[in-house]
This record gives structure tokens, sequence and C-alpha cells, in this order.
């Protein structure tokens, strides 16, 4: 930035006489001055080396002094530097021109030199003033940007461990359900992988992600009589067993940012038929992550080994998924489901397993 009482000033005038006076009488200031008898000469050397102030006159041959005011109000790294139109024109019209044109301020020929004096020293202060805004504004939203990023760092840091928090608890609602270990985690990771299959977006992968690592936390409230009861359920012990999804979703649905998720715990038993439960809803009003989620739960269970049977190979499972497509499940995940290769599963469970001991 340029201090005021060192500005670099340019005249502009046909007239050789205008241009010696002011030339004389700024000099006296301390300022630098440059003279061009031309707009075309200015406009080239205001490009080289940009002055802080523009003295213009209007009346001149090849290019007026609109014009060159205009050219220079149009190049974004001349655009602040003020312009003093210094013009024998005096009707108002004129005036008004040279504002419209871009003009910092307009002196009417003939001139008083003190007047000049006195205008470029307030013009100069002004640009002078603006320019240390600019500046103070750059610092700012510099300043700004640096703390938004910090912000976001700290938040997905927050949001990390929160999640894992969660995938921990899934994990420990997988053993008091006698699921195989990691189950939570699996179908987790399974529901990602068909979620990117359907084109689910990035705040769907996280709702889904957690809702399907959640989507039993609700058997918190169920007895280990009727939970681990190696026979079948009477109709009482099943009401009981349902109201898990109920009681996982009020749970969850108390942290607002976590309401998506909410809905996959609430709706992880509907059936694509509407013979689910707890609303019996049909097809499409079932929300997208819990249609995933049942095949991705299916998936797992199958695949799984269980207290009461070794683990079946994938194809049994892909058969189940597909027989079941319409029913049980959403015949569109279904799809999604089948173009995933068989390899995908094993290498997330296996992922899995290595990071788990
Ligand atoms: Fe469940």
């Amino acid at each position: 930035m340029t201090h005021a009482e060192n500005a670099n000033i340019m005249v502009v005038d046909d007239e050789p006489a205008n241009l010696k006076l002011l030339e004389n009488v700024l000099k006296t200031h301390g300022y630098t001055v440059r003279s061009f008898p031309t707009g075309r000469l200015a406009l080239a050397a205001a490009a080289q080396n940009p002055p802080d102030l523009i003295l213009l006159d209007i009346n001149m041959p090849e290019m007026n002094g609109y014009e060159v005011c205009e050219r220079l109000k149009s190049n974004p790294e001349l655009l602040t530097i003020p312009v003093i139109f210094l013009s024998g024109l005096n009707t108002t019209e004129d005036k008004v021109k040279a504002f419209q044109t871009g003009g910092a301020d307009y002196i009417s020929k003939p001139f008083q030199l003190e007047e000049v004096d006195a205008r470029v020293e307030t013009h100069l202060k002004l640009h002078e003033l603006q320019q240390a805004l600019e500046l103070q504004n750059d610092h700012l939203e510099e300043l700004v940007n640096q703390r938004t990023e910090q912000l976001q760092v700290a938040v997905k840091r927050i949001e990390s461990t929160f999640d894992q928090t969660l995938q921990a608890l899934g994990g420990a609602l997988d053993l008091r359900d006698n699921e195989t270990a990691g189950h939570s985690q699996r179908v987790s990771r399974y529901s990602l992988e068909i979620a990117q299959a359907m084109h689910c977006g990035e705040e769907e992968f996280r709702q889904i992600a957690l809702g399907a690592c959640l989507h039993d936390i609700g058997k918190i409230g169920t007895p280990d009589a009727i939970l681990h009861k190696a026979g079948k359920l009477n109709p009482e012990e099943t009401e009981i067993i349902r109201k898990h999804v109920r009681n996982g979703y009020d749970m969850v649905s108390r942290i607002p940012f976590l309401s998506p998720a909410a809905q996959i715990v609430l709706t992880h038993h509907e059936f694509y038929d509407g013979t689910g439960y707890p609303q019996g809803l049909i097809g499409k009003e079932i929300p997208m992550g819990a249609r995933i989620f049942s095949v991705a739960d299916t998936l797992d269970a199958m695949t799984s080994d269980r207290p009461y049977r070794t683990a079946l190979p994938y194809q049994a499972a892909q058969e189940e998924i597909v027989r079941c497509s319409g029913r049980q499940f959403d015949p569109d995940v279904v799809q999604a489901f089948l173009g995933i290769p068989e390899q995908v599963w094993k290498r997330i469970r296996v992922e899995l397993d290595s990071g788990s001991q």
C-alpha cells in the first residue's frame, strides 16, 4: 500500500500547458507524477504500473476521457484507482456522465490549483483507507476460513468418536443377543455396500451404517428369559420381543441428528409385501435404509455360525434372498445385491475379523 504523500499520480490531458502546470504543482507536494497527452498511452502505462490516482481530461483526440475511464474500470486490477475528471465541459449532463463512467470527482476548468490540491489529497486518503479496509477484509476472510477448517476437523473427529462408540455399543448388543461376534459391524458394512450400488447420498450412508449397527438396540429392554429361550416363543413372548423395534426407536430418536437412523431401527422388521411389523408398511413406504438392511441382515445371519447350525454357503443365502424378493425384500435392492460379487462380502468379513483381533 502506498502512503498518500508518496503517491504516484497520472495526469492525462491533450493540452501541454495544463499537463505542465499540474505536473509542477503536484510535484511540489512530493507526489510522483506521470503525464500523458492521450488516453491510449495512459491506459498502457496504467496497466504496466498502476497509479494511485488519475487526473483525466475529457475532450481529447483518439479517445475521450469517458472512454478511458470506462476501460480502466473494466480492468479488475485498475478498478479501484480514483479518477478525477478535469474538464471545460460544464453542464450537469457532462458531470453526471463522468460519475456514471466511474469517476470519483469532477473539477471544472479553468481550475484553481488549491482546489485540485485539496481534492487530490482527499481522494488519495480515501483510496488509502479503502485499500487498508480491503486488506483487513482479506485477512479476516483468511482467518474465518482457517477457523472453519479447524472446526470442520474437530466436528469430523467428534463424529468419528461418536460412530466408534455406537459401533462398540452394537458389538455389546451382539454378545447379549447370541448373535455371532461382529454381526452389527458386518451388517453395517454390507448395508453400505448395497447402499453404494443403490447410489445413496453421503449423509444417507452414515445414517444407514448407524441404523444398521443399532438396529436391535431396543433388545436391551427384552428379558433374558425370552431373548435366550431355546424353544418356540408363545404369542405373549413374541409380542414382547417385537417391542424391541419401538423401544429402540424411542432410544435413538432422542438424538436429533440420528432421527433417520432411528427410522431404520423402527422399520427393520417390515416386509416389502406389508406382512412385517410394527406398522405393516408396504413397499417404498419402508425407508430405503431399512429395505437395504433387511437384505444385509439375512446375508450375514445365513452365512454366520449359529448356536444350532454352522454357517451356510453364500449360494444358499443368495437363493433365499432371491426367493423372498418382492415378499420380504425390495426387488430393486435384491437386484443391487446381485450385482455385487461374492468376493466383496468375503473381503469385508476377513477385514473386520482381522481388525477385531
Ligand atoms: Fe430386530
